[in-house]
């Protein structure tokens, strides 16, 4: 096998409470790549997709990643890349994470599997740090792994995966533009100790849920009271589209990553598609254009297609 086909799901970090810990993926949308090896000792990109992508090697996402992989493997093995399907970038589902998760991926299954699905995110993550200016690991675990997973601890890097219940996830992307690098530099560093225990208490609760199946502490625990209160004053009536999904039914709402997507989780589906019509009205009244979309959690992670 020297050529093969990579689908990287879209994910959403943060999870409310769960700050460059927690994420989970998405059926759709995804990025879709093929790979193959060639002979020239280096990464050579090209796209198909409507995007634009940088092709300079050290300027792209999925090369980045790769090339750290490559260079853990101390080979100089060049591979080509065209890029084939495209989730929107700055769109805050893990345009970039999907990017970096299908490069080093489809290596490694190329490679013959020198490494595990979560060895890989070590290296996906590397593809972050020039995307945002941070290597963070909760878009790129998900996109990997599949399901909701945690971060445990970055230094060093433990990955957890998580049980993923059935529930149905809404995704809201209005058309203005949030940069991750900006809407990261805006976060405070210190934190009172209040918020925190608030913040901690969350965490354990959401991931109690996800482990008992407890939709209604899920709900519950789907709270932000750290980076919300920040990174909302970036998304027009933030609060008022975030009321208007809890009022259609959704156990929580928050911003998706770096926004400005928002999500919300449900229990059933019929309930997510009425949440997304809630929160696409809420958009709509205030004249901004948005897609949205309701999936299911994706188990499966990156996958050859
Ligand atoms: N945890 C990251 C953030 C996700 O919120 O900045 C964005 O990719």
């Amino acid at each position: 096998m020297n050529s093969i086909r990579i689908f990287a799901p879209a994910t959403v970090a943060n999870v409310a409470c769960g700050f460059d810990i927690l994420g989970f993926a998405l059926c759709s949308p995804g990025d879709e790549i093929s790979i193959e090896f060639n002979n020239l000792h280096k990464i050579i990109l090209h796209d198909n997709t409507p995007y634009h992508l940088p092709l300079e090697a050290e300027k792209n996402v999925t090369a980045v990643a790769l090339q750290s992989m490559l260079d853990a493997l101390k080979t100089n093995q060049g591979f080509t890349i065209t890029f084939l399907q495209k989730i929107m970038p700055g769109s805050g589902v893990g345009s970039s994470a999907a990017s970096s998760a299908a490069g080093v991926f489809g290596a490694n299954e190329l490679l013959d599997k020198p490494f595990t699905r979560n060895n890989l995110v070590q290296f996906a993550m590397q593809g972050e740090r020039i995307a945002s200016g941070s290597a963070h690991a909760d878009n790129v675990a998900p996109a990997l792994l599949g399901g909701f997973t945690l971060v445990r601890s970055y230094t060093p890097l433990d990955v957890i995966s998580l049980p993923s219940p059935t529930i149905y996830a809404t995704v809201v992307h209005p058309q203005i533009e949030v940069r991750t690098s900006d809407s990261r530099k805006i976060l405070r560093h210190e934190i009172p100790i209040k918020k925190a225990v608030e913040q901690w208490g969350n965490v354990a609760g959401l991931v109690t849920g996800l482990f008992t199946n407890d939709y209604a502490l899920i709900g519950r625990s789907l709270q932000d009271v750290i980076v919300e209160p920040v990174r909302a004053l970036l998304i027009p009536e933030f609060y008022t589209i975030k009321q208007a999904a809890l009022d259609a039914g959704a156990l929580g709402c928050s911003i998706s990553g770096s926004g400005p997507s928002l999500f919300a989780l449900s229990e059933t589906e019929k309930t997510a598609q009425k949440v997304a019509a809630a929160m696409q009205q809420g958009f709509t009244n205030i004249g901004i254009d948005n897609h949205v979309f309701v999936s299911p959690i994706n188990k499966e992670g990156t996958r050859v297609v």
